[in-house]
């Protein structure tokens, strides 16, 4: 039984002119190390009878023309497959949740140029290496939360402009840093409630369309902003309605930057950024 395969089940959302909603599984079965190339689709296993086998690497054009890709399950494997994006080439979304993936790197997310929503929540990422979304630039909406996070590189979200929703809840960031966002001129919400942070040095009034911002439960930072633009009052420790300008100086009073770090040891690519 040298060549069991690993089966990961796939839900993914078979865009149909009148049915976007519907779901369809997919069964890809693969060799051991997941390069997703060597990898079969079972196709329509819930229509058993139509059932074929798709031979990924030429895969059909039913395959191209997804948009949508789903994973959840136990079994996927720690380090996210590489090719996915030439193998659906016109992805908009990207969702790997509540799995046990552990290592992600730019090469990952190489051609999804038209990619719009990474969903990357409850897994077990630990470090995101410099440019990891460097090849993403239309990403609208990226959501890390629920992960093991402790840094977010200041190259980050270089070549996301049109970056608007950012989550990265419940992980364990010690610093944030307006750098990290200097490009993101579009972001709208922003939740990074239940982190470490030590380190706040962050000039939201430079995010002009910033509405929601989310600090719920960080360390001595414990805000939800929602940000009025025309400059209706509405203060308290929890909640906040408020302009940006108002909103900045609670943020510098109660969040406090409470000690720049000294030695970012997650700031060095590491050990494994290159492994497969
Ligand atoms: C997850 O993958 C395993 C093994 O690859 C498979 O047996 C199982 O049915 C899948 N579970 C779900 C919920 O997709
Ligand atoms: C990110 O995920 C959290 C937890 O599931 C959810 O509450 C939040 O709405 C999501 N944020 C975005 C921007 O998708
Ligand atoms: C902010 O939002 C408005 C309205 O949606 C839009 O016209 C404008 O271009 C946005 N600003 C930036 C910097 O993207
Ligand atoms: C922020 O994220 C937390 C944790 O995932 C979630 O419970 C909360 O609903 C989110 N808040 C907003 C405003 O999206």
């Amino acid at each position: 039984m040298s060549t069991v395969n690993l089966i990961v089940l796939i839900l993914l959302n078979l865009l149909l002119q009148s049915h976007a909603e519907d779901y369809r599984d997919i069964q890809l079965t693969c060799k051991k190390n997941f390069y997703i190339t060597d990898c079969e689709i079972l196709d329509d296993i819930s229509e058993l009878e139509t059932t074929k086998v798709v031979n990924v690497a030429a895969p059909d054009e039913k395959v191209k023309l997804e948009k949508y890709f789903r994973v959840s399950n136990k079994s996927f494997p720690i380090n996210m497959p590489i090719g996915i994006g030439e193998l659906f080439p016109n992805l908009e979304l990207l969702s790997i949740v509540l799995s046990p993936l552990k290592f992600i790197k730019r090469r990952n997310f190489a051609s999804m140029e038209k990619l719009t929503t990474l969903d990357l929540r409850y897994n077990k990422i630990e470090k995101v290496p410099s440019k990891t979304f460097y090849d993403l630039p239309k990403l609208t909406t990226l959501n890390l939360s629920g992960n093991s996070i402790k840094f977010l590189h200041l190259d980050l979200f270089l070549n996301n402009p049109e970056l608007e929703e950012f989550a990265a809840a419940k992980n364990e960031i010690k610093k944030l840093s307006f750098q990290t966002f200097q490009k993101s001129l579009k972001l709208k919400r922003f939740n990074v409630s239940f982190n470490n942070f030590q380190s706040i040095s962050f000039d939201f009034t430079k995010l002009p369309n910033l509405t929601d911002v989310v600090f719920k439960n960080s360390f001595e930072c414990n805000f939800e902003f929602k940000i009025d633009r025309n400059d209706h009052a509405d203060c308290t420790h929890e909640r906040c309605t408020h302009n940006l300008k108002r909103f900045q100086f609670w943020i510098e009073k109660y969040c406090a930057v409470v000690s720049e770090l000294t030695g970012d040891e997650d700031d060095s690519p590491g050990p494994d950024s290159e492994k497969d």
